[in-house]
């Protein structure tokens, strides 16, 4: 392509008001999932649960997508999991990083999924689908989730039993973690499906909550305004779907600035 040629201030140096960061470790799960860990800034600061905007220089040009951050707040990495789309402007790229590599994250973290967001309450259910588990990877490692819950379930739907392993990984590196399993000790839950294989546990989870089969497994009695408090990370439909099953309970939506009885947000794509 010959394009004009210009004095392109993207094409060598890092734009404003960006990180430009080390890429650490690469795993690929799936060859639509992988996780990457990448330096933090030294004055980075954000709160477990929320997102940045990710990017890499492509063409001499910055791209970015908004990508839920992956490690707790006190972590002095930053972690983050992706999907990989084959066309996608950003992961098409950003599948190929090795360590070594830059990552550029713009300065400014946000989001609702955040433990301020949600009124006081007993039982914290995180809902996810596929690369939605992210900002729960966050807060499942953050010691406050434990001190204003008693109870934590994450809930993990993926097409296939493959694409669970990041969650499942992750639940064992805590069980494993001296620090942090004193931490959690009994108070959180994986509870892990699958919609197109044969799995011990499978369907939507928001058939699994309709059917009431959710409550069945994990021994819980159904949804209580009073008590639970849940948030949503997944697709479009599957934010609107569970939505209007918590708001059927009398589960309040919240905000940042006004906290309710649980939050959504959507997760990652392209
Ligand atoms: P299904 O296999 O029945 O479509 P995706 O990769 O398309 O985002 O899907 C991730 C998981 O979320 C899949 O298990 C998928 O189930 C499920 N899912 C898709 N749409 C919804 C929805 N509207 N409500 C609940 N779960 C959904």
């Amino acid at each position: 392509m010959n394009a004009p040629a210009r004095n392109d201030e993207f094409a060598e140096t890092i734009p404003a008001g960006v990180y430009a960061e080390k890429v650490l470790s690469v795993q690929h799960y799936t060859d639509r999932l992988f996780r990457f860990r990448m330096t933090r800034p030294a004055g980075f600061r954000f709160r477990s649960g929320e997102f940045a905007m990710i990017g890499l220089m492509v063409e001499g040009k910055p791209v970015y997508r908004a990508y839920s951050i992956a490690s707790p707040a006190w972590d002095e990495e930053l972690e983050f999991f992706s999907i990989k789309v084959p066309d996608g402007p950003l992961t098409s790229h950003l599948q190929k990083i090795q360590p070594g590599d830059t990552v550029l994250m713009r300065k400014k973290p946000t989001g609702t999924l955040v433990l301020d967001a949600l009124t006081p309450g007993k039982r914290l259910y995180m809902f996810s689908t596929g690369t939605g588990i992210a900002p729960f990877a966050s807060l499942i490692r953050d010691p406050e989730t434990y001190e204003k819950f008693d109870d934590v379930i994450l809930t993990h739907t993926c097409r296939e039993v493959s694409e669970l392993k990041y969650g499942l990984d992750l639940v064992e590196e805590i069980r494993n973690d001296e620090m942090l399993s004193e931490i959690v000790g009994e108070k959180l839950r994986l509870y892990s499906t699958v919609t197109r294989e044969d799995y011990p546990f499978q369907g939507r989870i928001t058939d699994l909550i309709a059917n009431g089969k959710l409550f069945t497994d994990l021994g819980v009695p159904a949804f209580d305004p009073a008590v639970d408090r849940g948030m949503i990370c997944g697709s479009a439909a599957m934010l609107k779907e569970t939505k209007e099953l918590l708001e059927k309970a009398g589960l309040e939506e919240g905000a940042n600035n006004k906290p309710g009885e649980f939050v959504i947000e959507r997760a990652f794509v392209g």
